[in-house]
């Protein structure tokens, strides 16, 4: 692994006990921030059919508040991020909300290589990692993305918000640990997921990010 992604791993161990209390991704933000993040990905998940058997794959899972809201509709989870302390806070809330028929694995990983067969999963997610990727590495994950996708499958991803004032806060506070915030205008990030083969079902402002609800383009 690069020294940029041992950095935000070493950075997400350290701060993976904290990380659902403060409420936010930084730290600063308030928790409004997160639940309005978490309601307009509802938003989204509410356009998506979720059988029991629907297979969803989080991304950057983190402490993972986006695969369990998910499962709240239904369908089993998979859950893969590069930092095993944050993947020790998913598997603490397998027992004490008693998910475990629900997510069926944990894995520490990278979204670079993703240990799933192709064409595996309905749905995939993937919240709060970008940003912190320049669009080429992103490029790479949506094309390993692509492959573990069904053709129908749906994806949801956020990238931050450039016409939100907030965003370049949580810039400078992410930049003092070390990180790079990439902020884009919106049309390039949809010339870039059109680009990518992605049709935007939906897009929506959410605080200092901007969630997008992707399909596959048909070929
Ligand atoms: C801001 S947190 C988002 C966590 C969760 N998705 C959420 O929104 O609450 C960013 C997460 O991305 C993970 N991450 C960063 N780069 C990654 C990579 N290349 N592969 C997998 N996970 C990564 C970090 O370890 C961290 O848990």
């Amino acid at each position: 692994m690069n020294s940029y992604k041992s950095k935000l791993e070493e950075w997400y161990d350290s701060t993976a006990e904290r990380y659902d209390s403060w409420g936010s991704r930084d730290g600063e933000y308030s928790s409004e921030s997160k639940s309005l993040e978490v309601a307009k990905f509802n938003e989204m998940l509410n356009l998506i059919k979720i059988k029991e058997n629907t297979k969803i794959l989080d991304v950057a899972t983190g402490t993972g508040i986006y695969l369990i809201e998910a499962l709240k509709k239904g369908g089993v989870g998979y859950g893969v991020d590069i930092s095993e302390k944050m993947l020790e806070q998913v598997k603490k809330k397998i027992i004490k909300f008693k998910l475990k028929g629900k997510i069926i694995r944990i894995i520490k990983g990278d979204a670079e290589k993703l240990p799933f067969p192709s064409g595996f999963f309905d749905i995939v997610i993937c919240i709060g990692m970008f940003e912190y990727y320049p669009l080429e590495k992103v490029k790479t994950v949506l094309e390993e993305i692509k492959r573990v996708l069904k053709k129908k499958g749906s994806l949801i991803v956020d990238f931050p918000n450039k016409n939100n004032k907030e965003v370049y806060e949580f810039q400078k506070k992410e930049r003092s640990a070390g990180h790079e915030i990439y902020i884009y205008e919106k049309g390039k990030i949809n010339e870039f997921l059109k680009h990518m083969s992605f049709r935007i079902i939906k897009s929506n402002c959410a605080g200092i990010e901007i969630q997008f609800l992707l399909k596959l383009v048909k070929k």
